[in-house]
C-alpha cells in the first residue's frame, strides 16, 4: 500500500507544477542547475523537455542523466524548425520556456504564441550590454560592476521586462574569464528566483 500511496502524491505534486521547457545551445550549466532545482519541493516547474539547435551541446547529457525528454531541430531552416516545435511543446502541454544559453533569435511569430511566458538569463545588467562578449565590453569600458538579468522574452533582443536582477562587482585585475565565472554563479541562484517570482510572485 505505501508505495502505491506515495506514487500517487508524486503525480499529484508534479500536475501541479508548469510544465516547462528548457532551451540550451552549449554548456548547459544553467539547465543543470534549473533540473536540480525542480526537484526541490519549493520549484513551481516540472522540466518536460529540452530543445536545442545543436546536437553537439554539452548540455545535452543532462537528459539522458535525469530522464528528460530532447529534441534537436535544425535552426538553418529556422520556420520549419520552429513549426515542429511549437507542435511538440502543445503535445507536451508547456506553459513556460526558459532560455538557458540558447543562441538562436527567435521569431515574433514564435514568441507571440508564449506571450509573457518566455524567459531568457544573460550575462550583463541589462539593459546594458545586449547581444554577445558582455564580459569584453563591460571590463573594456571600466565598469565597475556587471551582473546578470532574467527577462521576458519579446521581439526585440535582450529587451523584454526584467524580471530580477543581480549586481557583480568587477575587479581591476578581471579578464572576461574571470567575470564570467563569478557571473555565472550568480546566474544560477538568479533564474531559480526569478521563475519562482513569475509563477508564484514570491
Ligand atoms: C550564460 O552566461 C547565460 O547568461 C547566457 O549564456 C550562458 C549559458 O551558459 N545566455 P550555460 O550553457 O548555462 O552554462
Amino acid at each position: 500500500m505505501v508505495p502505491i500511496k506515495l506514487n500517487l502524491m508524486t503525480k499529484s505534486i508534479g500536475d501541479k507544477k508548469t510544465k516547462t521547457a528548457i532551451f540550451i545551445s552549449g554548456t548547459g550549466s544553467n539547465l543543470e542547475n534549473l533540473i536540480r532545482f525542480s526537484f526541490s519541493q519549493k520549484s513551481p516547474i516540472l522540466i518536460k523537455i529540452i530543445i536545442t539547435d545543436n546536437k553537439k551541446a554539452r548540455g545535452l547529457k543532462f537528459s539522458k542523466k535525469n530522464n528528460i525528454k530532447k529534441k534537436i531541430f535544425n535552426f538553418s531552416k529556422k520556420k520549419s524548425a520552429e513549426t515542429k516545435i511549437l507542435k511538440i511543446l502543445n503535445d507536451e502541454r508547456i506553459k513556460l520556456i526558459c532560455l538557458a544559453g540558447f543562441m538562436k533569435i527567435l521569431s515574433k511569430k514564435f514568441i507571440n504564441n508564449f506571450k509573457g511566458k518566455i524567459l531568457n538569463i544573460h550575462p550583463s545588467l541589462l539593459p546594458k550590454y545586449k547581444g554577445l562578449n558582455t564580459h569584453k565590453r563591460a571590463i573594456e569600458n571600466n565598469e565597475k560592476y556587471s551582473g546578470c538579468t532574467v527577462h521576458l522574452v519579446n521581439s526585440r533582443l535582450d529587451s523584454g521586462k526584467i524580471i530580477l536582477q543581480k549586481k557583480v562587482k568587477i575587479f581591476k585585475k578581471d579578464t572576461a574569464k574571470d567575470l564570467q565565472k563569478r557571473i555565472l554563479k550568480q546566474e544560477h541562484l538568479l533564474y531559480p528566483k526569478a521563475i519562482r517570482k513569475l509563477l508564484t510572485n514570491l
